[in-house]
């Protein structure tokens, strides 16, 4: 299953791991000064399985999420190992990273905003994705990711619409259907429900786990919601100050929390659903 810095085992290769992590480590140079933003982050991520990514605000959460995809500035300094299917990623050559991103790995972004082009329309952006990895993007298959992503009858409004027509939740979705496009082994959600209310959060929680049981799809899940995570993901990691603290299935870490950092981010939150248990009271 899923692991925190797991060996391969002596072949190198297995064929369940699809993404593997090493000793992650960046740091951020400005005004003459360099900070360290991760330090030494490792885990790995198993095909079909869900792996939910917890910490407080200014963590690196979302600086760990774009470094997967290569998509810091270069006062990012990035080291260590990032392999998703045994390939390397971090010195993979532009060409084969474009072929990477959208199709083998795609990324929601905390903010829909800087994902969605302002001057085009909801469904063209989807169906950008589509056509830049040269599969079929007709009105229909576009309206189609749209519904399954959460977007329902409006979905052919929607795809319409201009993203400043948009509410939040809204262009949250359509970047959700932009991420499933091309059904990539790997999708990494940065707080992709932070706008929506509780019942699209479990309807797409429930679709994340359809795409995982069914299509045998990855997700690394980022919330600061652990009621999300906890009826959502099959492993847990904890993440203080850019170091991964605490990592396991989340029954035992936010029933059991380890570690005195994650026991303390979930003093405030009442009652915790385990796993399989019903839809959320809150998200
Ligand atoms: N462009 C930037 N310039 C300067 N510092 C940055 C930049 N981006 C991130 N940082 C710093 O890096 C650290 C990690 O930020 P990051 O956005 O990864 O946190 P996060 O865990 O995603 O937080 P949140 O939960 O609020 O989204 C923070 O201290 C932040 O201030
Ligand atoms: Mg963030």
């Amino acid at each position: 299953m899923t692991g925190v810095s797991q060996p391969n085992g002596p072949a190198g290769q297995d064929s369940r791991l699809l993404l593997d992590v090493r000793n992650l480590e960046i740091d951020l140079a400005a005004h003459g000064r360099v900070a360290p933003i991760l330090s030494g982050v490792s885990f790995t991520i198993a095909r079909g399985s869900i792996t939910g990514l917890f910490g407080e605000s200014g963590c690196g959460k979302t600086t760990l999420a774009q470094s997967l995809f290569r998509l810091l500035p270069p006062r990012f300094r990035v080291r260590g190992s990032v392999r998703l299917a045994g390939r390397e990623l971090l010195s993979l050559a532009e060409r084969p990273l474009e072929a990477v991103r959208g199709a083998s790995m795609a990324l929601v972004f905390q903010d829909p905003l800087l994902a969605l082009n302002p001057l085009l329309r909801a469904g063209d952006q989807v169906a950008e994705v589509l056509r830049a990895h040269r599969r079929p993007s007709t009105a229909a298959d576009v309206a189609a990711l749209l519904e399954l992503a959460g977007l329902g009858p409006a979905a052919l409004r929607i795809a319409r619409a201009w993203p400043h027509q948009l509410s939040g939740g809204e262009r949250q979705r359509v970047a959700i259907a932009q991420a499933l496009a091309c059904h990539p082994p790997l999708i990494v959600a940065d707080e992709p429900f932070s706008a929506l209310d509780t019942t699209l959060v479990a309807a797409l929680t429930a679709l994340f786990r359809r795409l995982r049981d069914e299509l045998g799809a990855s997700f690394l899940l980022i919330s600061h919601s652990p009621g999300v995570l906890a009826r959502t993901a099959d492993q847990v990691l904890v993440m203080e100050r850019g170091r991964i603290v605490e990592s396991g299935p989340p029954r035992q870490v936010f029933h059991h929390p380890a570690h005195p950092y994650t026991a303390a981010l979930l003093r405030d939150v009442p009652r915790l659903p385990l796993p399989g248990e019903g839809p959320p009271h809150a998200a």
